[in-house]
């Protein structure tokens, strides 16, 4: 079966300008556009969720030059593209902490969800100063709320609660995540929704990813899949059987 939701962690803009002799910012710009292809390119697949880690809540650690080149690039991709995406079918939502973001960029993200909030074709969620900890930690902190004002009993509180108070409530957990750029890191990215994804690392760069890396990555997972269809009944329910 294919994977139902594919988190991408787009690394390797930085390298691929560099080696280009080009600023930084011209990788994030054509990464901006290759996130844009991509998502189109998993819709077509019929893939139903797909997670772009566009900002992490450690990339404030950058320069603030490129901080501030990546927000301005943001939010002129929210601003261009939120029409097309929903003729296209593709529902915007972004997760992350926006109490740090600029102003500007809330009120284009904000757009961006509403012009789009009809498509029904495939949910990106667009990960924007996100990190796996602060789901997770946001999660617990409304959960103690509950509990406090009485809303909740301790006893209540399971994986099923804690995955239903996350960023990505009511979604399928990432099944596959794809990691440019050759690190075979998690980055804090998707903490509790990785439990049992597959991890696909390639070495090619994030500019240079096409729908045929995509492809690549599909059939890596369809290849695991297959790999233990034939002992346990559904390696990728969540539940770890097999994963
Ligand atoms: C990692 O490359 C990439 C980022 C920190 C930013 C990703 C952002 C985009 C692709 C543009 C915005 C996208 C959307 C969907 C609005 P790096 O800079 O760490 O590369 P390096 O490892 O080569 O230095």
């Amino acid at each position: 079966m294919l994977p139902k939701h594919i988190g991408i962690i787009m690394d390797g803009n930085g390298r691929w300008a560099q080696q280009q002799g080009k600023p930084r910012l011209y990788g994030h710009q054509v990464g901006a556009n290759r996130a844009k292809d991509i998502v189109l390119a998993a819709r077509d697949r019929g893939i139903g969720y797909v997670t772009l880690f566009a900002f992490s809540t450690e990339n404030w650690k950058r320069p603030i030059s490129e901080v501030q080149g990546l927000f301005l690039l943001m939010e002129e991709f929210f601003r261009e593209n939120a029409d097309e995406l929903a003729e296209s079918g593709v529902k915007v939502n972004v997760i992350g902490d926006r109490s740090r973001l600029p102003r500007s960029i809330r009120t284009v993200a904000a757009n961006a969800e509403r012009i789009t909030a009809n498509a029904s074709r495939i949910i990106v969620n667009i990960a924007l100063n996100y990190g796996g900890r602060w789901d997770v930690a946001s999660a617990l902190r409304r959960i103690a709320e509950d509990v406090a004002a009485g809303r909740l009993d301790a006893s209540d509180i399971d994986e099923d609660l804690i995955s239903s108070r996350l960023a990505t409530a009511g979604q399928p957990d990432p099944d596959l995540i794809i990691r440019t750029g050759g690190e075979s890191r998690i980055s804090n990215f998707m903490l509790w929704q990785a439990a049992y994804a597959e991890i696909y690392v390639t070495q090619t760069l994030w500019p240079d990813f096409r729908d045929e890396d995509l492809d690549a990555a599909i059939s890596f997972f369809l290849s695991r899949t297959r790999r233990y269809g034939g002992l346990k009944t559904a390696p990728h329910n969540g539940r770890g059987e097999g994963g």
